[in-house]
């Protein structure tokens, strides 16, 4: 039996599933849920009265820990403790969310990719899991492990492939790679140079920058050209920017000296992007606009803006980018493709063509992945 702290789960409950909910990402993610979401439901006029989490871990007893631990917070978000002992399926039944930050964490010297070989065979596992419990015509699944580049194509095709019930149910659509922390990281670095440098004086509003592409050094482009704080940078200065953000996760990595990666600017980054959705499915809101990593392979069938011919070409390939998009309860509805034609040169004819290259191989080790999986 999955040990439930908050004994009555109501039928009119928003469900939201957090795999890996032990770990770093997993316990202030889920802290930050328990303690915020709580505003969302009061905003909602929909029938829903009640937001649950339900945490899940390979670590039972960890798991079950922070599951008791954060059931005394005073907020009338329910929380429930779910492990292999128990069944993923009790954690996983009726999910409208399933954020995944299961996996392992990159020490010093490594890259992400260097997780693949593990965190693959997690992600495949838990997309079995997803595609066998949860109603894949509606379900969102967000995927914070990395390499995020390849892990999202490891969990659309494995679904595609593998799970026959998934046809027609345009669940490719809500399957999104979650890049967020590439955006609150170009927003805080900004911000930081303009006012040491006495660009700007000390605001409290924070730069948007908009990063697109994929989840992992040079596959990461941030678009300074495109704030709405910019202007006077030198080219020194936008050169070491634009280095920060494509390796601002080696910084974390490094300063924790084997202990692992970023965790707690993740999970603000994470709940940013849950909160949405939450807000989607509450009625709070009737789309997002958000940018996450997803699979263009369908693009053909979105109504798409100009600059579409620019990105196209990669949809051949199988493409997976994250790119400004619309969001609806049904999934993706509409795909920036427009913000090539915003990029500047030296944006669109040096960054992107390098993201592009690495970015495929990084989609086809993920492809290959699920090809070769009986
Ligand atoms: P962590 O080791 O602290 O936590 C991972 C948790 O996953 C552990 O509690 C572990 O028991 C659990 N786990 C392992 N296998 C599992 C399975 N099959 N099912 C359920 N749970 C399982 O690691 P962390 O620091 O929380 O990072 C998690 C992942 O997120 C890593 O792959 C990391 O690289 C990635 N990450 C991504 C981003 C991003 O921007 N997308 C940012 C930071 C970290
Ligand atoms: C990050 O960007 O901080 C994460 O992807 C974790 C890492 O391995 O750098």
């Amino acid at each position: 039996m999955p040990h439930s702290v908050t004994p009555s789960i109501e039928q009119d409950s928003l469900k939201i599933a957090i795999l890996g909910a032990a770990g770093g990402i997993g316990q202030s993610l889920s802290l930050l849920l328990k303690a915020q979401l709580q505003y969302r439901l009061k905003e909602s006029n929909r029938t829903v009265t009640h937001i649950h989490l339900a945490l899940y871990d390979v670590n039972q007893e960890a798991v079950n820990g922070v599951t008791a631990d954060l059931s005394h917070i005073d907020t009338p978000i329910s929380v429930s403790s779910h492990s292999p002992a128990g069944g993923i399926e009790n954690c996983l039944n009726n999910a409208s969310i399933v954020v995944i930050p299961a996996g392992v964490p990159r020490k010093p010297g490594m890259t992400r990719d260097d997780l693949f070989n593990v965190n693959a065979g997690i992600i495949s596992q838990l997309g079995d899991s997803i595609a066998e419990c949860c109603d894949l015509s509606k379900v969102f699944v967000l995927v914070i492990s990395n390499p995020v580049n390849s892990l999202v194509p490891v969990m659309v095709s494995n679904i595609l492939k593998n799970h026959p019930q998934s046809r027609n149910s345009g669940i490719e659509r809500r399957i999104m790679g979650v890049t967020k922390l590439d955006i609150v990281r170009a927003s805080t670095f900004l911000r930081e140079i303009n006012i040491e440098s006495g660009l700007t004086p000390r605001v409290n509003s924070m730069p948007d920058v908009p990063v697109i592409g994929g989840h992992s050094g040079e596959t990461i482009i941030p678009l300074f050209s495109q704030s709405n704080f910019l202007s006077r940078l030198n080219t020194d200065q936008l050169k070491y920017l634009i280095h920060r953000v494509q390796y601002g996760g080696d910084e974390v990595v490094k300063a924790k000296n084997g202990k692992g990666s970023a965790t707690l600017s993740m999970a603000h980054a994470g709940y940013k992007c849950v909160a949405q959705f939450v807000s989607l499915l509450l009625g709070n809101i009737d789309q997002i606009h958000g940018t996450y990593y997803v699979s263009l392979k369908d693009a053909n069938n979105f109504p798409v803006a100009p600059g579409a011919d620019q990105l196209l070409p990669l949809v051949d390939d199988a493409a997976y980018f994250a790119v400004p998009l619309t969001i609806t309860t049904k999934g993706v509805s509409y795909v920036d493709y427009d913000i090539v034609n915003r990029m500047n040169e030296m944006e669109r004819n040096e960054m992107l063509p390098i993201c592009v290259s690495q970015l495929k191989k990084n989609i086809e080790k993920g492809l290959e992945f699920i090809a070769s999986r009986s």
